[in-house]
């Protein structure tokens, strides 16, 4: 039981599932265990607070699994900026062969430092033109990430249901879709979409491995698909993070109209967010999750989790769907 693809091939991975790079949360433990579940696990680079810490996390995970993993490098509009080219250095000075990029066009300069060193780059966009232009520059994997997305779906506001077959219709490197999987049904829309494979990023917080709290992994159970906000829409940089008080605050002000960035800046913090995540209270601040919380109704291990879809998208395929062709 298994499928074949050019991005399980490319990529080395015996299912075509990958674990997209979560800020946070995209530690050695998670990324590991999706790699030993026969997915593709990703580390976060910009989670470790240095270029050094991040080399130490590689070392890490490299004894935690013997499988191919790799590394999220997101490039952020931000002022102050961390040392993006020094955090590349570590992973190409830690052998990482797989890359995943996300972000802004300085994104560029980080795919030309990994490309001479054989990197396999996996760049993960919300648009059609995005990925045409991420193709031409020689990037050898797209993630296309539809609206339904936890994080930055970007402002066209294109569910997958039509960004993917429309981005298939298109590129030609192999395609991952993303945003909204959960499960097998989801892994074989994808297919049939034209992906090559599914990227998953809050499916795969709620799992025994995530290194979070559970308090965070319960309220994944508990919340539904109605469960996320989206931030930041006036400030053109949209992110769909889980409804909470905080959240629910920031929708408010935005909404009142003229908001600059300072009125929501201390509801927004990082630190915040952050403290939140430590001490298990999901109001203390915003945290990042996706609409398929709607299709989250336990906490599986990551082996569990992977095998399963796995399964289900080989039943829907054999069964459900070879017996509805007439
Ligand atoms: C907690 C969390 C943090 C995330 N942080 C990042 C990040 O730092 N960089 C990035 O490119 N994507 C980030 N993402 C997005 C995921 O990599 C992935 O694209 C997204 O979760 C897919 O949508 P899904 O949650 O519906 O599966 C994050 C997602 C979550 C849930």
């Amino acid at each position: 039981m298994s499928f074949e693809t050019r991005t399980t091939e490319m990529l080395g991975i015996e299912h075509p599932i990958v674990q997209g790079g979560m800020q946070s949360v995209g530690y050695a433990e998670l990324a590991s265990a999706v790699s030993n579940a026969g997915g593709l696990g990703i580390l976060t680079a910009l989670t470790q607070p240095t270029p050094e810490a991040l080399r130490a996390e590689i070392e890490r995970c490299r004894a935690m699994t013997d499988k191919p993993f790799g590394v999220n490098l997101t490039v952020f509009p931000t002022i102050n900026a961390p040392d993006y080219k020094a955090y590349a250095q570590a992973i190409i000075d830690g052998g990482v062969k797989i890359v995943e990029t996300a972000g802004t066009q300085a994104v560029r300069e980080i795919w030309e430092m990994l490309k001479p060193h054989g990197v396999t780059i996996l760049h993960k966009c919300t648009a059609v033109r995005h990925a045409l232009s991420a193709e031409r520059a020689g990037c050898d994997i797209i993630s296309i990430d539809g609206f339904e997305c936890a994080g930055h779906p970007g402002e066209d506001d294109i569910p997958g249901l039509i960004l993917i077959p429309a981005a298939a219709d298109k590129v030609k490197i192999p395609m991952l879709a993303s945003g909204g999987f959960g499960d097998g049904r989801g892994l074989a829309a994808a297919l049939a979409l034209g992906a090559e494979g599914i990227n998953m990023g809050t499916r795969f917080c709620a799992t025994v491995e995530a290194p979070i709290h559970e308090n965070f992994k319960r309220q994944m159970v508990e919340l539904d698909e109605r469960g996320t906000n989206l931030i930041f829409r006036t400030m053109h940089n949209t992110a769909r993070v889980a409804k909470n008080v905080v959240s629910d605050e920031v929708v408010a002000i935005e909404r009142a109209g003229g908001a600059k960035f300072e009125d929501i800046q201390h509801l927004v913090a990082g630190k915040r967010g952050k403290a939140g995540l430590d001490s298990g209270d999901v109001n203390a601040g915003i945290w990042t999750a996706g609409q398929v919380m709607g299709l989250i109704r336990d906490i599986p291990t990551c082996k569990d989790l992977v095998e399963r879809i796995v399964r289900e998208a080989e039943e829907t395929i054999r069964g459900r769907l070879a017996k509805a062709v007439a």
